[in-house]
């Protein structure tokens, strides 16, 4: 046996998006690529944009002597310098460098904060539906997560949130826009979160963080007001990246930002930095690092997905799926209109669409559509939606 039985369960359990997108590549193989219409994958079809590539043949042309090395683990500080400052322009908070440390992506960055800031058998507060690797990053810490469910309109269940915290909760995780839901939380959502966190903290005499992934931040919709953390909670960390608000993922490049009210600053940013180190992350890719420290003003254009939203949800509605209008990120969360979501995944895969069971979320009896996709995918995956669905009306 060549794997151990954890990582083999975990493999099974964590594998869906893997699964549905192996399963497109044989269907893709039988009927041919233009017949199978995927909206499995989050890996955004979209290019960078246009300043990227000014940006890649600037530093081509004149290369920096020296950007290829090893760096300070936390990245290099001009680039934290920017996004210190893209970040006190988002929130009217004073970031500076010394409160951001570079990383491998959001999921890079979720795995250094997780890894300083759990003791064995602590645990993070996290809401369904979530993205599928909060439970692995955990593991990979010593940690677990305990998972809150959604009311209906997929916001936490303050009740049971409220119960699901005791000594061992280190943190409590959010991810705003949704993936996969495209639910943003509204204030009243955030301060309630936080609320019932203070309550906990007193009662048990504990300290209590509040993680935010928001790698879709950038990706609103209907001219919403994204909401930050920071002036909720002082104990608040952002986890982020540059893989969809710059249509980098493949890159491997985003940050982590502490509050700076957060009580033992000090402490906690040179655990960050000796954790990026200790991964095995080191630091930052550099050459991207010295590209984006000249993109915190960019953005994809937002409107592609925004138009892309408009045009599935009045196609999904009209055939009679039940969904809630995303609001953020490229991600659709219809109800399955059967209870096995597994099942009805399956006959949509018999319809040639590819999408993944809402149990991949930890929310079975939804499915997620991505629509980060070209428009000829999602016109062609008309079809199927609606053979698939009419079986059932
Ligand atoms: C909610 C969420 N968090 C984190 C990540 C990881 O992002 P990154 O590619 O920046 O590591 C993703 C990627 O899809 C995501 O959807």
């Amino acid at each position: 046996m060549a794997i151990s039985n954890k990582i083999r369960g975990f493999m099974e359990k964590g594998s869906w998006i893997r699964k549905m997108f192996e399963e497109g590549i044989a269907l893709k193989q039988q009927y041919g690529e233009e017949n199978v219409f995927d909206l499995s994958l989050g890996n955004p079809v979209m290019n960078p944009p246009e300043r990227f590539y000014t940006e890649l043949k600037k530093i081509s042309e004149n290369p920096i002597n020296g950007m290829h090395r090893y760096m300070p683990n936390a990245g290099l500080t001009e680039t934290r310098s920017a996004v210190a400052k893209g970040l006190s322009n988002e929130t009217g908070l004073s970031f500076t460098s010394n409160e951001i440390v570079m990383t491998c992506g959001a999921g890079g960055a979720l795995n250094v904060v997780m890894k300083t800031l759990l003791d064995p058998g602590e645990e993070f507060v996290i809401f369904a539906p979530f993205f599928v690797e909060y439970n692995f990053y955990a593991d990979n810490h010593g940690g677990s997560c305990k998972v809150v469910p959604p009311d209906e309109d997929f916001l936490p269940n303050m009740e049971i949130f409220r119960s699901s915290i005791n000594s061992n909760t280190k943190g409590v995780l959010i991810n705003s826009p949704n993936n996969p839901s495209g639910i943003v939380y509204a204030d009243k959502t955030l301060s309630e979160i936080c609320r019932i966190i203070k309550e906990k903290e007193v009662e048990f005499g504990t300290e209590i963080y509040l993680v935010s992934d928001e790698p879709y931040r950038k990706i609103i919709f209907d001219n919403l007001e994204y909401t930050h953390i920071f002036k909720y909670h002082d104990r608040s960390i952002v986890a982020t990246s540059h893989s969809k608000d710059l249509a980098l993922p493949g890159e491997r490049i985003g940050y982590i930002a502490v509050n700076p009210s957060c009580p033992d600053i000090e402490e906690l940013v040179n655990g960050l930095v000796f954790c990026n180190r200790t991964l095995g992350f080191v630091n930052a890719p550099a050459l991207i690092q010295h590209l984006i420290t000249h993109l915190q003003d960019t953005t994809i254009d937002v409107r592609v997905y925004e138009k892309k939203r408009d045009y599935l949800y009045k196609e999904l509605t009209n055939m009679g799926y039940s969904l809630i209008k995303p609001q953020g990120a490229f991600y659709m969360f219809p109800k399955s209109p059967i209870k096995d979501d597994v099942q009805f995944s399956e006959e949509l895969k018999e319809n040639k669409v590819l999408v993944v069971p809402g149990r991949g979320f930890g929310l079975p009896g939804y499915f997620r559509i991505s629509y980060c996709m070209e428009d000829a995918t999602i016109q062609g995956s008309l079809e199927g939606l609606e053979k698939t669905i009419s079986k059932y009306q």
